[in-house]
């Protein structure tokens, strides 16, 4: 078990709080996920994310899979998941803080889940076996951690050969300067713990992953300039704006884009 560190500590107090509220911390349920996949839930359920995208859509999950979904929250993507892999499947949600864990397990039961679990656990020492999941997920988590290399050499071990990983993160364009990594505020709020998207692939690559991918995630980047979450120099409209921030390998200040991120682990 990882001893935990000052910066999980922190991270376990922010989402700890954001267990007893109401809902969406980034961007609201109904704009990262299809519509259609939310049908059918209690509103208090499909309404309470702190993702930056849908990693389960694009997961291609089949009845039958075994998937893990790693700081885990409220449940949703785990309710998601669970649907798509049917009564022959299974879901394992883990995270760290207890809160979360607790409405994650009582949501399960009101909508009736039974192949879900939620394990108690650190992304940095998984609760899970060696070679048992068919899909590893994970939505707007794997920047809050202080060690990635380690998370990501854990996804490997828990994947079975051939397993894959489906990731939304939040990714920036260069490294963040060490004064603004020590921001708390911005660490726990999934910014000044982002890296940058060509170290990501590195760390993927060294952990042993092939077919990397990282693309920005344009539809959640779209709407958060609408929100006015992403903010230009000067007066610009949205999609312009967008064309600058995705011209980022240029700009000398960091930008923070939720990504779609993929990759395999060989057969
Ligand atoms: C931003 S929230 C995202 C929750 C959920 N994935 C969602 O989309 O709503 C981050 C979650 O990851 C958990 N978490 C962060 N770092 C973790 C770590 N190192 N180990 C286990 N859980 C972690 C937090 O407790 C929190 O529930």
């Amino acid at each position: 078990m990882t001893t935990p560190t000052k910066t999980h500590l922190e991270v376990q107090k922010r989402y700890g709080e954001f267990a007893h509220s109401e809902g969406a911390c980034c961007a609201p349920h109904n704009t990262l996920y299809p519509l259609a996949a939310l049908q059918d839930l209690p509103a208090d359920i499909a309404s309470f994310t702190a993702g930056s995208g849908d990693p389960v859509t694009p997961a291609r999950l089949q009845p039958g899979e075994t998937v893990l979904d790693l700081g885990s929250g409220g449940g949703l993507d785990c309710f998601l998941a669970a649907r798509q892999v049917g009564a022959g499947g299974h879901v394992i949600g883990v995270d760290m803080t207890r809160e979360m864990l607790e409405r994650a397990r009582k949501n399960a039961e009101r909508i009736g889940l039974e192949n879900i679990e939620f394990r108690e656990g650190f992304l940095e020492s998984l609760p899970v076996e060696d070679n048992h999941v068919d899909v590893v997920i994970s939505n707007c988590v794997i920047n809050l951690s202080p060690d990635k290399p380690q998370v990501l050499r854990e996804i490997f071990r828990v994947l079975k050969p051939g397993g894959r990983l489906s990731v939304s993160d939040i990714v920036t364009n260069r490294p963040v300067p060490e004064e603004h990594r020590k921001d708390t505020e911005d660490w726990c709020g999934c910014t000044s713990g982002a890296l940058p998207s060509s170290e990501y692939a590195e760390e993927l690559r060294k952990a042993g992953f092939v077919d990397i991918k990282l693309e920005p995630d344009l539809d959640v980047a779209r709407q958060a300039i609408d929100q006015g979450q992403i903010q230009a120099p000067e007066e610009m409209p949205g999609e312009a704006l967008l064309q600058q921030v995705l011209k980022w390998e240029t700009c000398d200040k960091n930008i923070f884009l939720p990504h779609l991120i993929s990759a395999r682990k060989s057969a």
